[in-house]
């Protein structure tokens, strides 16, 4: 089997947004194929700027990158170049994000995006032995009415989307402004997810929990400050998914030593593992637990504790699901044993 000589387990990957994984070799080879001029003087002056201050400041390079996604071969592409990055890092099962208003507000049509995106999705399973669920997030910067548009075109087109999500700039934009959006997503038997707690305060995620009935916490890592919250998360089972190279790159958190990740667990939280923009973080899923073993000090039943809640808390098929679990069961044999 491939993944036999894997350091890091398989599992599933919960928090990554599909516009994040643009690497800057693919943004300049798009860049050509679409005659889009780009405003760096080279490839290397474009990787000079993949240095951060907070998330806006990643946020303009994100939306800026963009700019070279144009047809639906475009989105295929970009989201086929992940799947196999994943895929060889262990990745089974993906709840891929993607921003419809980005590419909206650039004149792409929603059904360039979706095609691109179904096609790639579709050829994964065989190509890369992956399964994936396709979630629309809301750009919480953006007014609840566009959002609600948005959602509507998504649902009357049949886009293939399983769920909805809430992203963007967190501060100021607090969850409630969404509800009647997330209502309607509930009404349609949409998955429901948040981004809540990132730079945003504990208060956030509670909010989100409770007004826009979220079965995930994107990021959720300011819940370390709300020792009540924490229980509650601990109490009802709530997942986090926690993107620790994410979090250290957008300085949420100081170096990785000083990510809350292993007081969360302490807590009882739920915690998952994710790589949130990998082309931009420095590092796919695999990249992420093994920055938390290296620094933690983990080994196989701590790494393979974390995969297995990416699975529990994964919107895969049941079979997906149990798939997975054992999978993840044999690798740490396997690891434990050498
Ligand atoms: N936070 C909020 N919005 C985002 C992120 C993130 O980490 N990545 C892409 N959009
Ligand atoms: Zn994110």
């Amino acid at each position: 089997m491939s993944t036999d000589r894997h350091d890091t387990p398989p599992c599933a990957e919960l928090h990554v947004h599909v516009e994040g994984t643009l690497e800057p070799d693919l943004i300049y080879a798009l860049a050509e194929r679409n005659a889009v001029a780009l405003p760096y003087r080279d490839i290397d002056d474009l990787r000079r700027r993949y240095e951060f201050e907070d998330l806006s400041s990643f946020l303009d390079l994100y939306y800026a990158n963009m700019a070279v996604l144009q047809t639906a071969d475009d989105f295929a592409d970009l989201a086929t170049a992940y799947f196999a990055r994943a895929a060889a890092g262990g990745v089974r099962h993906v709840d891929l994000f993607f921003d419809p208003q980005a590419h909206l507000v650039r004149g792409v049509a929603l059904a360039t995006v979706v095609e691109g995106l179904g096609r790639a999705i579709d050829e994964a399973a065989e190509r890369f032995d992956l399964t994936v669920g396709l979630i629309a997030c809301f750009l919480r910067d953006r007014s609840p009415e566009e959002a609600l548009a948005v959602l509507r075109d998504l649902l009357s087109m049949d886009a293939g989307i399983i769920g909805v999500g809430l992203d963007s700039a967190e501060r100021g934009n607090p969850p409630a402004l969404f509800e009647e959006v997330f209502a309607l997503a509930a009404a349609n038997g949409l998955r429901r997810v948040a981004h809540a707690g990132e730079e945003g305060p504990a208060a956030y995620v509670a909010e989100a929990l409770d007004v826009l009935g979220i079965e995930r916490v994107d990021h959720g890592i300011r819940s370390i400050e709300d020792p009540r919250l924490l229980a509650r998360l601990a109490a009802e089972g709530v997942a986090l998914t926690v993107c620790p190279l994410s979090n250290v790159r957008l300085r949420a958190v100081a170096t990785m030593a000083d990510h809350p990740l292993p007081q969360l667990i302490a807590a009882g939280v739920r915690v998952t593992v994710n790589s949130d923009d990998p082309a931009y973080f420095g590092g796919y899923v695999d990249d992420n637990y093994r920055a938390l073993a290296d620094v933690f000090g983990w080994g196989p039943a701590e790494l393979a504790a974390l995969a297995r809640h990416s699975a529990t808390a994964s919107f895969a098929s049941p079979e997906g699901r149990q798939r997975l679990l054992d999978e993840i069961d044999e690798w740490e044999r396997r690891a434990v044993g050498v």
